[in-house]
């Protein structure tokens, strides 16, 4: 079945099982390996990317989801001001250790400072809460977050 999305603001159209995990149509069909994957049951949020601008598991989410709508990923968003900012940040601070979440992590971020553009510590932990990092850069994480927002 043909799916059709725009990816990154690019029209796509992919031939896929409806109900594959929009992760592995972008990572194995459409070539987009940015985006992560950790445990493949919404826990981890390696696997986040954006549809219509909310940050969602894409481990969870069947392409068929994505059907008409707006999808962008890590190799995306920096062609929009606030992932543009927030990647700026994470660069000047350093945030990555081993990177592997990193992606996930940037994504939410990303959405949250569209939503917000002036989030409290509150709205952070609860945006944030469900991206994990193994090697604990929680602290570099929002203290970007707080940068990206200025
Ligand atoms: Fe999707 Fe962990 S891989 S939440």
């Amino acid at each position: 079945m043909a799916i059709q999305f725009t990816l990154n603001g690019e029209p796509r159209s992919v031939e896929a099982d409806p109900e594959k995990p929009l992760l592995w149509v972008l990572r194995e069909d459409l070539a987009m390996p940015g985006t992560k994957f950790g445990c493949g049951a919404g826990l981890c949020g390696a696997c986040t990317v954006h549809l219509d601008g909310s940050a969602i598991r894409s481990c969870l989410t069947p392409v068929s989801a994505a059907e008409g709508m707006a999808v962008t990923t890590i190799e995306g968003v920096a062609k929009g001001a606030v992932g543009r900012a927030v990647a700026q940040a994470w660069t000047e601070l350093d945030v990555p250790q081993c990177g592997y979440c990193q992606a996930g992590q940037i994504m939410s971020a990303v959405a949250l400072l569209a939503q917000t553009p002036r989030p409290s510590d509150a709205d952070i932990d609860a945006a944030m809460a469900g991206n994990l990092c193994r090697c604990s850069t929680y602290v570099r994480i929002r203290a970007a977050i707080r940068k990206a927002a200025g």
